[in-house]
């Protein structure tokens, strides 16, 4: 029973970036807390700033495991070859993000991911990975 969450480039800076729009906790505190949450299942995690590294993560455990829960950062706006990574393999993959992106610039308005997602959570600050993994249990 495992559950991965990839963050993609710059969401290794959580806490110290933007925190206006991104919040003042790190990514790592808020891990143990999803962890001790959903004890009963293993959360896996894996962050990147590098498209091929992320894609290299999806093809691995895209074929086992409940799903991927995947905040891609701008690379959601910009990156077929995510969105042909997550249509390559079999667990559903959920697009997250912390920001609500419709409220932000238009170019964050565009995902290639949504089309081959099984869904989209959006704006509900760092509580959008809980929501989503809520979902992948679900399913
Ligand atoms: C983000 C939104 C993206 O537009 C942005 O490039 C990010 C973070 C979010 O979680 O709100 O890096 O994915």
């Amino acid at each position: 029973m495992n559950i991965l969450i990839i963050n993609g480039p710059n969401l290794n800076l959580l806490g110290v970036r933007e925190p206006d729009t991104y919040g003042s906790q790190s990514f790592e505190d808020y891990l143990s807390i999803l962890q001790n949450k959903f004890s009963s299942i293993e959360i896996d995690y894996f962050q990147s700033n590098s498209e091929g590294e992320i894609i290299n993560k999806i093809h691995e455990y895209g074929f086992s495991g409940i799903g991927i829960v995947l905040n891609a950062g701008a690379y959601t706006h910009t990156s077929v070859a995510l969105a042909d990574a997550i249509s390559a393999v079999d667990s559903p993959v959920i697009e997250v993000h912390i920001s609500n992106v419709f409220k932000r610039e238009e170019f964050r308005h565009r995902s290639f991911l949504s089309p081959v997602c099984k869904g989209v959570i959006s704006g509900f600050g760092l509580d959008s990975y809980r929501l989503a993994i809520e979902a992948l249990l679900k399913m």
